[in-house]
């Protein structure tokens, strides 16, 4: 180039030696330069472009040099137009993960490490890194197929397969029992054959690297159970082997038998016989066995082969069987099937109207006697039958014949039941029997004792019962005879207004007589139900009655004089039956001019209901139940009791206190009063008589005679 260079300076050399301008005439891939001198203008070829500058400049091939020094190591070069560039050889990636590179920024081609993806190598490969590349070997257990390690397995069409042992051999004395496979690694279980148990060594065997089984090293050793053992009283049979499944079979001796399990013994798989289930035991049959039917013939030998003979008692008859028994081997009489029936009449013939006389045997030699029943009649025949021996009774051939005629008759009675020699007899509805047998019967003379039942029409025993005074109760009896009658007479009172109340009694009552009267002790205001049974003839009477109101009894009170306005009373009761329905009231009478005070109905009941002063009134009423066996009571303390106002006394007045019992049932009332106290006014001088006793209580009538002749009336109706 230099050359060309130096010919094209000569070359352009003017010859008028005058400096022109070159630039137009460059090529196209040309530049204009100066030159180095300064002497002008000069056209140079661009970068990677060779020639004259001017007619020529071709594109210079860069890789020419070659590409390990152009593009660095493990590179391609390419050249271009002008220029060129790099890329990485296979196996190599350029650092800068561009696919086309310069290395004039530092790029270059690394190594690839491919064995970071796995399974490159296959099922049991092993990759190993090359530069630029990788190979493959085997793991331990398998083996290349189609090559030789190392491998590339694209290229060499070659692979890693696992190592096969194929089926494990068989080893003496063992069985295989099991194998995991057959590749390498797998595992093959064994076990002892039959007959066999584990002598020495390991019983499993695993399918190695190289392709073959190792082990197993057991070894398995015949079982032997040596010499049975002998059993007393017994000998054995035995063929002398000792291997598992052997048997020896015991046999007792003659004399003994065998009470044991079994007489097997078997040799075993744990090299042991099993435990003889034999056990000898000496033969003896004891007694022979004996029946309620049966005698037997016996020399008294009780060894095996002994034989005993049996025949039917006398009453038996023979009816098969086998009549011999045989002490055998095993210690037991054969069991003698002989059957002897025993020889039997049955019952005995019936005969019309007779009995029987017997032991209640039916057996050869039995006899039976008969005799007419009462009321018949022995006429002619032997009365006596015999059981013979071939088992049926001789036909006895009495006859009895009835004694007495047509069954007797009763006023108003039936017959209920006859059989020619006794008729019983009842009377018929309407009608009951009083006193006498009920039963006729054909006496031996031949004529009948008549029943002495009568028959009677049957009446109430009770009627026409009335009760009488609140107090007795009255009826009739009806009799048949002078006897007496117990009676029994229950009364039950109850209230409407004290549902809690029940009066029961019961009383008995023993007479004669034909008109009959009971008093009782009933309580008052008391609806009651009395019933009186007769208890011979078992007849009940019913009847109701109810008592009535009666006055009340009055509280004890004692009377007493007062010149307070406020006086406070006192009395004292005792409970009474009429309680529920009583009450009490407190009444004022102011002292004036003649009183009448009438207990039945007091005047005036509210003390400002009525312009007259003077008038009685009601201070106060209080509810029995509200009382106990005391109570003081004050009069005049401006309180309401029981709807009614005490109101304050007058002072200057003088007035009587009454205390009223009333007791009220529905329409009914009854009262009575009692003088309870006075009150005197100080203007006044009183004098009270006579009145001073509680026991003024009911149908006193008295008068007072007060300063001018007052007179006040204390009356009762
Ligand atoms: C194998 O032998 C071992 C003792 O060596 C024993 O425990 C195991 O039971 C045996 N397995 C079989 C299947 O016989
Ligand atoms: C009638 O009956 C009575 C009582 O049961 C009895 O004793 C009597 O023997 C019988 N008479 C007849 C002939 O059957
Ligand atoms: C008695 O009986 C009559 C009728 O049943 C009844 O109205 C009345 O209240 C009863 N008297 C008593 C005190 O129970
Ligand atoms: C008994 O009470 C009833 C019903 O209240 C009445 O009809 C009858 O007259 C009362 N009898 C007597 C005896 O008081």
């Amino acid at each position: 180039m230099i050359v060309v260079f130096l010919l094209c300076v000569v070359a352009g050399m003017p010859a008028s030696g005058q400096i022109r301008d070159v630039c137009p005439t460059c090529h196209r891939d040309a530049k204009c330069d100066d030159k180095p001198d300064g002497s002008g203008k000069v056209c140079n070829c661009k970068y990677g472009f060779v020639g004259n500058g001017i007619t020529f400049c071709q594109d210079k091939d860069e890789c020419q040099i070659g590409a390990m020094k152009i593009c660095g190591q493990h590179t391609k070069c390419h050249n271009t137009y002008g220029s060129y560039d790099c890329t990485c050889l296979s196996g190599y990636n350029p650092s800068n993960n561009m696919t086309i590179f310069i290395p004039n920024d530092g790029t270059h081609c690394q190594d690839i490490d491919e064995c970071r993806i796995t399974g490159l190598c296959g099922d049991g490969g092993r990759c190993r890194n090359l530069d630029g590349s990788f190979e493959c070997s085997c793991q331990v257990g398998y083996q290349v197929e189609d090559g030789t390690e190392p491998f590339h397995p694209q290229r060499d069409k070659a692979s890693c397969k696992v190592v096969d042992c194929g089926q494990p051999a068989s080893v003496e004395d063992t069985v295989l029992l099991s194998a995991t496979g057959t590749t390498y690694g797998s595992v093959a279980t064994w076990v002892c054959d039959e007959g066999f148990i584990w002598g020495s060594g390991h019983n499993t065997s695993v399918c190695g690297a190289d392709g073959l089984w190792s082990g197993p090293t057991m070894v398995c050793e015949e079982v032997d159970c040596g010499s049975p053992a002998a059993r007393p009283h017994s000998q054995m049979l035995w063929n002398k082997s000792s291997r598992v499944g052997s048997e020896v079979v015991y046999q007792c001796n003659s004399g003994y038998h065998n009470v044991g399990k079994g007489n097997v013994s078997s040799c075993t798989t744990a090299g042991q016989w099993e435990e003889p289930p034999v056990l000898c035991q000496e033969t003896l049959c004891g007694s022979p066995p004996l029946s309620e039917s049966t005698e037997h013939i016996w020399n008294g030998s009780t060894a095996p082969g002994s034989t005993v003979q049996y025949f039917c008692k006398t009453g038996f008859l023979t009816r098969g069987g086998h009549n011999i028994s045989v002490c055998k081997e095993n210690g037991q009489w054969t069991p003698p099937t002989l059957v002897c029936q025993e020889i039997s009449c049955g019952d005995p013939p019936t005969v019309p109207h007779t009995g029987q006389v017997r032991n209640g045997s039916s057996t050869p030699g039995s006899h039976v006697t008969y005799y007419c029943k009462i009321g018949f009649n022995h006429s002619e025949g032997n009365n006596v039958s015999l059981c013979t021996i071939n088992g049926s009774w001789t036909k006895p051939n009495i006859s009895c014949k009835a004694k007495c005629g047509p069954v007797p008759f009763l006023a108003n009675s039936e017959v209920v039941w006859h059989n020619r020699s006794v008729v019983i007899h009842r009377c018929v509805d309407g009608y009951h029997s009083w006193r006498g047998r009920s039963v006729s019967v054909c006496g031996s003379s031949g004529t009948w004792q008549t029943a002495t039942l009568r028959c009677i029409e049957i009446k109430p025993a009770i009627s026409h019962v009335h009760f009488l005074n609140e107090k007795c109760v009255h009826w009739k009896a009806e009799k048949y005879e002078e006897d007496s009658e117990d009676y029994r007479v229950t009364y039950t009172g109850t209230r409407d207004y004290q549902r809690s109340f029940r009066d029961e009694m019961k009383q008995y009552l023993s007479s004669k007589a034909e008109e009959l009267k009971l008093c009782l002790l009933l309580l008052p205001a008391t609806n009651y139900s009395i019933s009186i049974t007769a208890l011979s003839s078992r007849f009940t009477a019913s009847i109701t009655t109810n008592t009535s109101v009666p006055e009340p009894p009055v509280p004890v009170v004692y009377y007493r004089e007062f010149e307070t306005p406020v006086p406070t009373l006192r009395l004292t009761r005792s409970a009474n039956s009429l309680d529920p329905i009583s009450l009490y009231q407190v009444l004022v009478l102011p002292v004036e001019g003649i009183m009448v005070f009438d207990c039945s109905s007091p005047g005036s009941t509210d003390p400002l209901s009525k312009n007259n002063f003077s008038s009685e009134y009601i201070t106060a009423q209080i509810l029995i139940g509200q009382v106990g066996t005391q109570m003081d009571f004050t009069v005049g303390d401006g309180l309401y009791y029981g709807g009614f106002y005490n109101a304050p006394l007058k002072k200057g007045r003088t007035y009587y206190i009454i205390l009223r019992a009333v007791s009220q049932w529905k329409t009914t009332l009854k009262s009575s009063c009692v003088l309870w106290a006075k009150v005197i006014g100080t203007s006044y001088v009183l004098m009270v008589s006579s009145l001073s006793a509680a026991a003024a209580v009911g149908l006193v009538a008295f008068a007072i005679l007060i300063g001018y002749s007052c007179m006040w009336l204390f009356k009762k109706t």
